[in-house]
């Protein structure tokens, strides 16, 4: 499906870059995924692999070591054929881990504890990797989702992804269209109207860190979509990748314009092997249509999205140690200050946002925030009574029968 080419007057929109895809990303940032890639290959890395790799990328032999040591999913010598990596926490050990374990190794399998995979409401949870590559558990019926109010799911929970026809059916890419024609300021200003606060945690709110990045002066801008989801109990970002990425990626569409970011990466934790796989496919499919690129669907704004996989290790939720990652490195946590939105990644100044963040802006941008305002305020400032609670992907965790579990599914409840 093509859309409608757009004519805007890129004058009008001061402080865009329009012509230019700048992308000054260090060879070294893909460390990662070379190494992933070999990985896929061969099922380990081999020293001859991260030799030549090292020499590719013109980082020292001992760096790559170091990254290899540092992913939990990363093999440096050869394992079994497929090991079972059965999740050991709290959901999953009240649903009967241990002895789910037990009667794999009598079967005589290889076994692994496992964090959690994001699968607790299937709980027992296990991943199965084979030769070095994990395989996507198959969407199941107990993926439920439901709630009073579905704001950020209305195309979730139908089994199926949502297809980027029934995306735009729905309302979808109308609030990136709009913006295309408004300067990156009326963005902001809708959603610090709509007093939307961060998803990922810690409730920050989203117009002020995008404001901080679109005053940052910088030869680049980026925007970080942070899917390292792995708190246990929390599986909310992993359902909408999974059933409609479309919305996500629209909200880091409409960051990155609203910023003056001329490249998306999204980071999605190597456990969730489908959410990558479709967040990757609706990439490709936004491209052919049209909404990416340079003069992305014909408005001036030039675009780029990259999706990357971590490779096990939950502290890269962090943002600063996310942003390590993409760039190569251990994911070890930076020092604070300078924050990202003025030296984020590559040094530039970075939006990082959570996935339901980004989807909540998309809808937010889309309703309007008089609609979503009232029915969303809240009077108090902590994360758990965010300014924006829209969505309920997370429901189904009552499975987990673990109040701790359940307070953690930051968008348990709906409205
Ligand atoms: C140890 C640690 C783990 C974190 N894990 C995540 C995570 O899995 N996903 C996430 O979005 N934010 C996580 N965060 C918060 C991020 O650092 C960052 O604040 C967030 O991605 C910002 O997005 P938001 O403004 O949309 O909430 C974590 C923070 C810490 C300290
Ligand atoms: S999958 Fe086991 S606790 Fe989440």
């Amino acid at each position: 499906m093509v859309p409608p080419p757009i004519r805007v007057d890129a004058n009008a929109r001061p402080g865009h870059n329009t012509s230019v895809m700048t992308n000054p990303e260090p060879r070294r940032s893909q460390l990662l995924p070379a190494l992933l890639a070999a990985q896929a290959a061969d099922g380990w890395i081999s020293e001859a692999a991260a030799g030549r790799i090292a020499a590719g990328l013109g980082a020292p032999l001992a760096d790559v070591h170091g990254v290899i040591s540092f992913y939990d999913l990363l093999r440096a010598t050869p394992g079994p054929e497929v090991v079972h990596h059965v999740c050991v926490d709290p959901a999953c050990a009240l649903a009967g881990s241990a002895g789910l374990r037990q009667k794999l190794l009598a079967a005589g399998a290889d076994v692994r504890d496992s964090p959690c995979p994001g699968l607790c409401n299937r709980a027992p949870a296990t991943l199965i990797e084979t030769r070095g590559v994990l395989t996507a558990a198959e969407p199941d019926a107990r993926d439920h989702v439901d709630g009073d109010v579905r704001w950020l799911t209305a195309l979730c929970g139908r089994g199926r992804p949502a297809s980027l026809a029934e995306y735009v059916a729905s309302g979808g890419m109308r609030a990136y269209e709009r913006a295309l024609r408004e300067p990156g300021q009326q963005v902001i200003d809708e959603i610090r109207k709509g007093g939307l606060a961060g998803r990922g945690g810690a409730g920050f709110a989203t117009a002020a860190k995008w404001e901080a990045v679109a005053a940052a002066q910088g030869p680049a801008k980026y925007v970080v979509v942070n899917a390292d989801e792995s708190e246990p109990g929390t599986f909310k970002d992993r359902i909408l990748l999974e059933q409609d990425p479309w919305r996500p990626l629209e909200g880091a569409l409409l960051a990155a314009y609203a910023v003056g970011a001329n490249r998306v990466y999204i980071y999605i934790r190597a456990e969730y092997p489908l959410a990558l796989a479709r967040t990757r496919g609706a990439v490709d499919v936004l491209r052919m249509a049209g909404y990416l690129g340079p003069n992305a669907f014909g408005s001036g704004f030039s675009i780029e999205i990259e999706v990357r996989s971590g490779a096990g290790a939950y502290i890269c939720g962090e943002e600063t140690a996310l942003i390590e990652s993409i760039e190569g490195k251990r994911g070890f946590p930076r020092l604070k200050p300078p924050f990202p939105v003025t030296h984020g990644l590559f040094g530039a100044p970075t939006v990082v946002n959570n996935v339901e963040t980004l989807a909540a802006a998309r809808t937010l941008l889309e309703r309007g925030p008089k609609r979503i305002a009232p029915m969303a305020r809240s009077s108090r400032p902590d994360p758990s009574s965010s300014a924006f609670r829209a969505m309920s992907p997370g429901q189904d965790c009552t499975r987990c029968r673990l109040a701790s579990a359940w307070a953690n599914c930051s968008s348990a409840r709906a409205g």
